[in-house]
């Protein structure tokens, strides 16, 4: 079913393609707060173990979805059995959701970028800096635009000359990268007291909130439930090995999380002299404490411009697996050419940016259940749909389908070592674990 599409043209092209989704804004700003603030090495330890288990059934889940059916989320499930290809429709919902708002907040980081690029960044660490920039009208929608047009280009060349070829460049070097900054945010003075935050483990801060949390973490950082698994499984070779790629694909995205925290919690820590509260700042620890990190350390403007240069290459492969799978569902579903599918995405979703990036100046007093545009788009696709979806995948793979169907595509290119532990997993643990990520944060524990 497979034999028309161009897909990666090896092995490493898919690990890193798939990898490059996966590590993006969450693994950089969201994983090292949620460590910091949910007992460190606990919970650096339970995030480990729930990568290995549910993380990876589900992924290898998906892939293999993928790579059986040759398409992209709608066809794949509608070609598996008719009566389920709603949860295609469903998946394909969350990535069309969360497109528009990721490149927004891409668009901050190309903004940031340029500032500590032509040396402003004592500007950038001034109060009120940022609050002050979002809340503009037409900088934020340039910015948000060079960053769709950008993830635009590159899917415009495709699997194999655009998304392979980029994530091949751009991944070694963001390792690279963070692994620099890493070690010159250790040898500051104060930095070891913030690495024994990190990682020394907690247990009294252990509680079913830091399970919920790392779950969900894992979860987004592993971009499941949206159907960009199936789409990049469905250009993997039936020859790779799926299981083992699955795994190499985990093991990146939690040492980039695990580095993005050692790069970032013991520089705040040395910053603000142990102030633990400087770290839980959602999206303001980026963009607001660490320019003044940044600024406070001698070569601090280098340090700026080579962490949003990371940042920016972590969000670029993750809006271009996003946008890759909307287009993809889009060509299989209506036979219609890629460039001409890339130009309308690309000025659709420059339009329904808009709200999101406005949400927060001159439309802020719009609210959707209390939320502006981008925090409600966040919240609608993170913390209802991919439950939702991730626990329709479970029930229909576990139920309908069976568990077989996946095992035998994994063992197409090996044995499946995991096969006992999948089949328990997706059964009854992960719908279970789903539920409730889904009640908890529905009921807004987390
Ligand atoms: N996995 C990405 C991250 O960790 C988030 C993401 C999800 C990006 C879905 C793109 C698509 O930041």
């Amino acid at each position: 079913m497979n034999g028309q599409k161009v897909g990666f043209s090896n092995k490493l092209g898919f690990i890193l393609a798939a990898a490059g989704s996966a590590v993006g804004l969450g693994n950089i700003w969201r994983f090292p707060y949620l460590a910091a603030q949910y007992g460190g090495g606990i919970f650096l330890l339970v995030y480990l173990i729930l990568a290995v288990t549910f993380g990876f059934a589900l992924m290898i889940t998906e892939v293999a979805i993928g790579r059986k059916t040759g398409m992209s989320a709608i066809k794949a499930f509608s070609v598996l059995n008719k009566k389920f290809s709603f949860i295609g429709v469903l998946a394909a919902m969350v990535p069309i959701i969360i497109f528009p708002y990721y490149c927004v907040i891409g668009g901050w980081v190309i903004k940031y970028g340029t500032v500590f690029i032509t040396g402003q960044g004592a500007a950038a660490a001034s109060d009120g800096y940022f609050g002050e920039f979002i809340s503009t009208t037409i900088s934020p929608l340039l910015f948000t635009a060079i960053f769709i047009f950008l993830t635009s280009v590159v899917v415009l060349l495709g699997v194999q000359k655009g998304i392979e070829k980029i994530s091949k460049i751009l991944m070694p070097i963001l390792l690279l990268l963070t692994i620099i900054i890493a070690v010159y945010g250790l040898t500051l003075d104060g930095a070891i007291d913030g690495l024994i935050y990190y990682v020394k483990p907690n247990f009294s801060a252990f509680s079913l909130k830091t399970l919920v949390a790392a779950m969900g973490q894992l979860f987004y950082s592993m971009s499941l439930a949206m159907g960009i698994m199936i789409t990049y499984g469905s250009y993997m070779q039936r020859k790779d090995n799926l299981e083992s790629s699955v795994r190499s694909i985990e093991v990146f995205d939690t040492v980039i999380a695990f580095l993005a925290g050692l790069m970032i919690i013991p520089a705040v820590f040395a910053f603000s002299g142990g102030d633990e509260s400087k770290l839980d700042q959602g999206p303001g620890l980026m963009f607001v404490t660490l320019p003044k990190v940044f600024n406070s350390m001698a070569g601090g403007n280098i340090i700026g411009v080579i962490f949003f240069v990371l940042v920016f290459f972590a969000a670029l492969t993750s809006s271009i697996s996003l946008m890759e799978t909307i287009v993809s569902i889009i060509m299989d579903k209506f036979k219609i050419k890629r460039s001409i599918v890339c130009l309308i995405v690309m000025l659709l979703s420059m339009l329904i940016a808009i709200p999101s990036s406005l949400g927060n100046g001159v439309w802020s007093n719009i609210l959707i259940l209390g939320k502006d545009f981008l925090s409600f788009f966040d919240f609608l696709s993170n913390n209802i749909m991919m439950p939702i979806v991730a626990f329709l995948t479970c029930i229909f793979v576990g139920f309908i389908i069976k568990t077989k169907t996946i095992e035998d595509e994994v063992e197409l290119s090996g044995k499946f070592k995991a096969k006992k532990m999948y089949r328990i997993m997706i059964r009854y643990i992960c719908p279970v674990f789903l539920l409730i990520i889904f009640i908890s944060s529905v009921v807004g524990y987390v």
